[in-house]
C-alpha cells in the first residue's frame, strides 16, 4: 500500500501537470528558410549569408535552415519546408526569403529550381531528372508552406530577396524583381499570421547611402554573395525594415531601438 505522503506527492504532481499550460512548451524559436544569401557561408569562400548575423539582434533562439542553391520549388520538393512544419510549435516564427534561384526557364533544360511563371495557381509540366513533374508558381509554393506552418499556430514572415550589387553598372540602380510582388501576394493569401518585410528595398537603400566603393567590397566573388561584413549590413537592413514596421511578430524580441540601426524608414 502506498504511503500517505507518496499519494499526496502524486496528487501534487497531478495538480502541477494540470496547471502547466503546455507540457512541452519551450522558448519561441525563429526558423530561417532561404538560399545562399541567408545560409551559413553561403556562396563560397569569403562570403556569408545574412541569417548568420540576424541572431545578434534578437533575444530569441534562431535556427538557420537556409541552404545555398535552393528556390521556393526545390526547398519544397526536397521536403525542407515539411521538416520545418514538423519542428514548429505554436508562436514560433518562420522567416522565408527566396528569389535568387527561382527565375530562369524550364526549357530546354529544367534545373529543378525554376518555378512555373505566374503569380497564382498556374502549373507547368516539366521534365526533371528524367521524370515528368508538375511545377508550381513561386507564390503557390510559399502559400502552401505558409498555410502548413500557420496551421500549427506558428507565424510566417516572407521577405523580398536581397538585391544583387546595385552598383555593378557604375551608377546605382535597383528595381525590385517580381519576387517582391509575389512575396507580398503570398502573405496576403496566407492571412493574418503572415507578414511581409521589404528586405530588398531596405538593403538597396542602405547600399545606396554607403556608396559604390564600400558596396563593391561587399561582393568579393560575384554580384549576389556578400562578404561577412556585407552580410552583417544585409542583416541590419532586415532589422531596420522590421523595426520601421513596428516589429510585427518580432515586436519586443529585437534588441535594438529603431534609431540605433542605420538607414531610414520608408
Ligand atoms: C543590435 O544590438 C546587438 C547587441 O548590441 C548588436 O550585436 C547588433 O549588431 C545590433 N543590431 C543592429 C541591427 O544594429
Amino acid at each position: 500500500m502506498p504511503s500517505i505522503s507518496s499519494v499526496l506527492s502524486l496528487l501534487g504532481f497531478a495538480a502541477l501537470a494540470l496547471s502547466s499550460p503546455a507540457p512541452n512548451k519551450r522558448a519561441v524559436t525563429v526558423y530561417l528558410a532561404g538560399d545562399s544569401t541567408m545560409a551559413k557561408a553561403g556562396g563560397g569562400s569569403g562570403t556569408d549569408g545574412w541569417g548568420n548575423y540576424f541572431p545578434y539582434s534578437l533575444s530569441l533562439s534562431v535556427v538557420n535552415k537556409a541552404i545555398g542553391g535552393r528556390s521556393a520549388r526545390s526547398y519544397t520538393v526536397e521536403g525542407r519546408f515539411d521538416e520545418i512544419v514538423k519542428l514548429v510549435q505554436a508562436n514560433d516564427i518562420v522567416l522565408i526569403e527566396f528569389g535568387h534561384n527561382d527565375g530562369g526557364s524550364l526549357s530546354p533544360t529544367d534545373n529543378g529550381r525554376t518555378d512555373c511563371p505566374g503569380a497564382g495557381s498556374e502549373t507547368c509540366q516539366s521534365t526533371y531528372n528524367g521524370q515528368t513533374v508538375t511545377v508550381l508558381t513561386y507564390p503557390a509554393y510559399l502559400i502552401n508552406a505558409g498555410k502548413a506552418i500557420t496551421a500549427k499556430g506558428a507565424k510566417v514572415i516572407i521577405s523580398s530577396p536581397t538585391p544583387n550589387n546595385p552598383w555593378e553598372g557604375g551608377t546605382f540602380a535597383y528595381t525590385p524583381s517580381r519576387f517582391t510582388t509575389y512575396a507580398k501576394s503570398a502573405v496576403a493569401s496566407i492571412g493574418s499570421n503572415a507578414m511581409f518585410v521589404d528586405h530588398g528595398q531596405y538593403t538597396a537603400n542602405i547600399f545606396q547611402s554607403l556608396g559604390k566603393t564600400k558596396v563593391d567590397a561587399f561582393f568579393p566573388n560575384d554580384h549576389t554573395h556578400t562578404s561577412p561584413v556585407g552580410a552583417n549590413t544585409v542583416s541590419k537592413a532586415f532589422v531596420k525594415a522590421l523595426l520601421c514596421g513596428g516589429g510585427g511578430f518580432l515586436s519586443g524580441s529585437v534588441k535594438n531601438s529603431t534609431s540605433s540601426v542605420e538607414g531610414a524608414c520608408i
